[in-house]
């Protein structure tokens, strides 16, 4: 069992390939974790991969990852506030890296720290 189990609050959201989960202790961080029946099982893994290898000016729109199980199952990230729309001036890059992010009605852009952030970048390798 994973120590990561003992660390999840209440549900706040779910997609197609993970749930996500409050921390228990830490109001700024959520537990993302991969459904069982998912068509990406290696998502959790290429979101943790992407922000490590982000260069800066593509992490700027991207929430943080803390940390991910090397099995890929449960994933740490910053919280995101509200769901809002992606930045006006978002520059050219983030399109194209991060094309299904742009598709109406995904959720993955939130609130963070005055800007709008990717919350959800697993889908494409950096
Ligand atoms: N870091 C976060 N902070 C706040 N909400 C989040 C965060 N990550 C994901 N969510 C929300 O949880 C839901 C599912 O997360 P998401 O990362 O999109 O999973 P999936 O990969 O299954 O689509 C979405 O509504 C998303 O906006
Ligand atoms: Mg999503």
């Amino acid at each position: 069992m994973s120590s990561y189990k003992e660390i999840l609050g209440k549900k706040i959201g779910e997609g197609m390939h993970r749930s996500v989960y409050q921390h228990k202790d830490y109001d700024d961080i959520v537990i993302k974790v991969m459904k069982d029946n998912s068509s990406r099982p290696d998502h959790n893994l290429i979101e943790y991969n992407n922000w490590r290898n982000a260069p800066k000016d593509i992490r700027n729109y991207l929430i943080e990852v803390i940390s991910v199980t090397r099995d890929g199952k449960y994933l740490m990230q910053r919280k995101g506030g509200d769901i809002i729309d992606p930045p006006k001036d978002i520059p050219k890059i983030i399109k194209y890296r991060f094309p299904d992010s742009f598709l109406p009605g995904n959720n993955d852009w939130r609130a963070f720290g005055g800007d709008s952030r990717l919350c959800d970048y697993g889908f494409s390798k950096l």
